[in-house]
């Protein structure tokens, strides 16, 4: 649950709290002694709830991430992403991306040639989809390069994307789209990157996909997945505070609490104590009873 963006419901990105310190650095210095930050940020995201169950997709997710408010630029960012995937994890990157350019937004030349100078051979262009931002109504926004791995399948997964928020575009994503876009570029590149643990442990693991690994217990059915996703992200959204509801954030725990009860076969409490057992230690994990008194309220309305 986000502390000071009344924008959004739920913290989506690493990026959500740092929002203001893009359009002011300095700000960054006072309050964290430095323009450089790093973060394992949890997250939820419920846009992409259609394609929970596949190999990559989760509505709770925890995001490492590196920041910058004018401390580095492009070419370390890109470096730094380089050399942890190639040199610290051992990975191969299969591709990376870069932005095609639109509008007042140039083609992405610079990162084009720094990933060229790094090395990598398959380098693709892309339009919308490595745009970044902004989140909520108006934020720092701009073009993103992302890194590709192949997971244990042979599938290429998106494993990292930097973010260069070099504009700021007060309104929504979807005025930004319908090309309402009046962008302004801001006076100092900020950086931002969002790497998915789940998606990252996967690679690294040699895994299928994220169910696979011991953030999870190896579920095989789209049905399991499901209920494991849903129930995880319920347990960690009341655990910050919110109960189920017709409104606002409880509304969305509802649908989750209800969606998984759809999908499961067996009482949701089995799964609640397995999220619980692998967060151990980690995070502080107490639904409160409340999943299960959702359960048994919509069956009751079933
Ligand atoms: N803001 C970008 C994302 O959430 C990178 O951190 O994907």
């Amino acid at each position: 649950v986000p502390e000071n963006d009344p924008s959004v419901l739920f913290t989506t990105a690493g990026m959500q709290q740092f929002k203001p310190y893009y359009t002011n650095p300095e700000s960054a210095i006072k309050d964290f002694g430095s323009k450089n930050i790093v973060t394992a940020q949890k997250c939820i995201r419920t846009g992409d709830i259609d394609e929970v169950g596949d190999a990559t997709h989760l509505t709770f997710f925890e995001m490492l991430g590196n920041f910058s408010f004018g401390g580095y630029g492009r070419r370390e960012a890109i470096n730094y992403a380089h050399d942890f995937i190639i040199k610290e994890l051992g990975l191969d990157i299969s591709y990376v991306t870069f932005y095609k350019g639109e509008g007042v937004v140039p083609k992405d030349e610079e990162s084009q040639k720094i990933w060229q100078e790094l090395g990598v051979h398959d380098i693709r262009e892309d339009g919308a989809d490595v745009f970044w931002g902004p989140t909520g109504d108006s934020g720092p926004c701009g073009p993103t390069t992302e890194i590709y791995c192949k997971n244990a399948d042979g599938q290429d997964v998106e494993i990292w994307k930097v973010v260069l928020n070099e504009y700021f575009w007060d309104g929504s994503r979807e005025k930004l789209d319908k090309g309402e876009a009046n962008l302004k570029k801001v006076d100092v590149l900020g950086i931002d990157t969002g790497m998915g643990l789940e998606r990252l442990v996967a690679t690294v693991q040699k895994k299928k996909n994220v169910y696979e690994t011991d953030l999870f217990n190896n579920k095989e059915t789209k049905d399991e997945r499901i209920v494991a996703d849903h129930v995880k992200a319920s347990l960690f959204i009341i655990s910050d505070g919110v109960v189920p509801s017709n409104t606002s954030r409880g509304y969305v725990l509802r649908r989750l609490i209800r969606r998984a009860v759809r999908f499961s076969k067996t009482p949701l409490k089995e799964e609640v104590l397995k999220v619980k057992e692998v967060y151990k230690g980690v995070y502080n994990l107490d639904d409160k009873g409340e999943i299960e008194k959702e359960e048994q309220k919509f069956k009751k309305t079933l």
